[in-house]
């Protein structure tokens, strides 16, 4: 194959789990760009609806372009079913972005920013968030990755973090004016979550090395998402490169990490973080 076009996913189905969110909306743009149909898989039947209509105002009628499926990927039989409506919609699976996650906000740091610490961090948001950013990546590639193993050929992509890679800067999320004790602080699930995560790339790469499919994960940075100020130019001092990610900054290497462009590319953990992890 000329090495060039390689980065085309021309004729490849590509399941994006938590599909209807900010980035995973991003991954099924890079997908579609490069001829391939973005499967996005999300609980949220609501955001999949926004999702699904952002991207026909983008690129005209879907059709072969994108798919949407309700399912929660911590429900093994949830899973099954929407495995089989993509069969049924697509024919074939040859790529899984485990992407979705729980963003902390929505569960302890919403209630009150004190449950963010781990002296008060309740197991069940634990269990919670660890089910959806392990469990279900777990689960995904068990039924997805088992499916595309049997055909000999398929690509996973893990969606870590930065802080997959180094501990959180807890400075970063101080407020003025709050005593030390009740400082909210990004929650210890998440450092678990995309450290574990690394892992099963690592376990998966090698598992079905010989069966044709591959297995990395990406690091990204934090994106520009309407952060308050302060922490936003906290954040950028902790970057080499002095800024966050813009929102559609990793659109093109989530393409050559899903397409033949990367075939050499195994159990490989590859930072996007402009540069923050190397200082
Ligand atoms: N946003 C960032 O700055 C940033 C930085 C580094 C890494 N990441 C990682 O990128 C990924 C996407 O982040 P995002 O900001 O787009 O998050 P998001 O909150 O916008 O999207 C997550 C999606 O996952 C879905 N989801 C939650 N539970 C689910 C379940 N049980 N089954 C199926 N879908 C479920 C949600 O409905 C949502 O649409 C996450 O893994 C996140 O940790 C994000």
């Amino acid at each position: 194959m000329n090495t060039m076009e390689s980065f085309r996913l021309d004729g490849k189905a590509c399941v994006i789990t938590g599909g209807a969110g900010m980035l995973g909306a991003m991954h099924a743009e890079a997908v579609i760009e490069t001829g391939g149909t973005a499967v996005l898989l999300d609980i949220s039947e609501e955001a999949l609806e926004k999702a699904k209509k952002r991207l026909s105002d983008k690129y005209g009628p879907l059709e072969n372009k994108c798919h949407c499926v309700v399912a929660d990927i911590t429900d093994e039989l949830s899973l099954r079913n929407a495995f089989s409506d993509i069969i049924y919609a697509t024919g074939q699976v040859d790529a899984l972005v485990n992407n979705a996650a729980i963003d902390p906000k929505t569960t302890a740091m919403a209630i009150d920013p004190l449950l963010t610490r781990l002296e008060y961090f309740s197991a069940n948001d634990w269990t919670y968030e660890l089910d959806v950013g392990l469990k279900g990546a777990f689960l995904c590639c068990k039924i997805f990755g088992s499916y595309m193993a049997n055909n000999h050929q398929g690509v996973i992509l893990n969606v870590a973090s930065d802080l997959g890679l180094i501990g959180p800067d807890q400075r970063i999320y101080r407020k003025d004016g709050v005593p030390e004790d009740d400082q909210p602080t990004k929650p210890v699930t998440y450092s678990v979550i995309k450290h574990g995560l690394i892992g099963l790339t690592r376990y998966v790469a090698t598992y079905w090395a010989a069966n044709g499919v591959r297995c990395n994960a990406i690091c990204p940075g934090g994106v520009y998402a309407q952060q308050d100020a302060a922490f936003v130019s906290k954040l950028e001092n902790l970057i080499p490169l002095g800024r966050m990610a813009r929102i559609d900054e990793y659109k093109p290497l989530v393409a050559f990490m899903l397409s033949p462009a990367s075939s050499y590319m195994t159990g490989a953990v590859v930072a996007a973080d402009g540069g923050r992890t190397c200082w």
